[in-house]
């Protein structure tokens, strides 16, 4: 299977799927890291680990359907069967999630549907939440809802600020979100309606 990767920074989730995938050699490849801003960071560790990759900038388009087109271009010229958003800051347009529709996950920072959105620790903690988490789901045109693939947790303690819930929670992604890509590839996943299944045994 091939995995395409989109990133906006820092890229952490791509380097743990990147790093799973081959040290567990998973039935995939990680065909190429995309970004939309020249600048992100994890540019450097895909390139300098033999990944192909490549910069959609959306400041150089007019309308988020045009970017949407040229990124659109950009990915389906490396046929990947699943598209992997990781840390990728930007809304995408309908047309773009139904191309995708089934092969597109998201990883987002909160216990969905609880605080899609920005913010999500800040917003936890304001809330008065005892815990917080990550939740990857299968991407819709409705921003952070879909199909939930998976979700795990972790508390929040007295005195934390919204940096050490984040920390706490980019931990645990750094392992869930390898693991239920690696489920997708396996093609342990499926989706009947809005629930997701993984088959018995992953
Ligand atoms: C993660 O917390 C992810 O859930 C959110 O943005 C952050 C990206 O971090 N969508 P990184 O770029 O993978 O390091």
């Amino acid at each position: 299977k091939k995995l395409v990767i989109l990133i906006s920074g820092r890229g952490s989730n791509m380097e743990a799927i990147v790093k799973a995938c081959r040290a567990e050699g998973w039935p995939a490849e990680v065909a190429a890291v995309l970004s939309n801003r020249p600048d992100a960071a994890g540019l450097k560790f895909a390139a300098e680990h033999g990944v192909p990759t490549g910069v959609v900038d959306h400041k150089a388009y007019p309308s988020r359907e045009a970017f949407d087109a040229a990124l659109q271009a950009a990915i389906d010229a490396f046929a990947p069967d699943l598209v992997v958003l990781a840390g990728f800051m930007r809304i995408l347009t309908p047309g773009f999630t139904a191309h995708y529709a089934g092969r597109l996950l998201n990883i987002h920072p909160s216990l969905l549907p609880a605080f899609p959105g920005l913010h999500t620790h800040e917003r936890a903690i304001d809330a008065g939440c005892h815990a917080s988490g990550a939740t990857v789901h299968f991407v819709t045109a409705e921003l952070d809802h879909g199909p939930m693939v998976a979700q795990a947790v972790v508390p929040i303690l007295p005195g934390d600020d919204a940096d050490a819930v984040a920390a706490r929670v980019l931990k645990l992604e750094h392992r869930m979100y390898p693991q239920a890509v690696r489920w997708f590839v396996e093609g342990q996943l499926s989706i009947d309606g809005s629930r997701v299944c993984v088959a018995s045994g992953a």
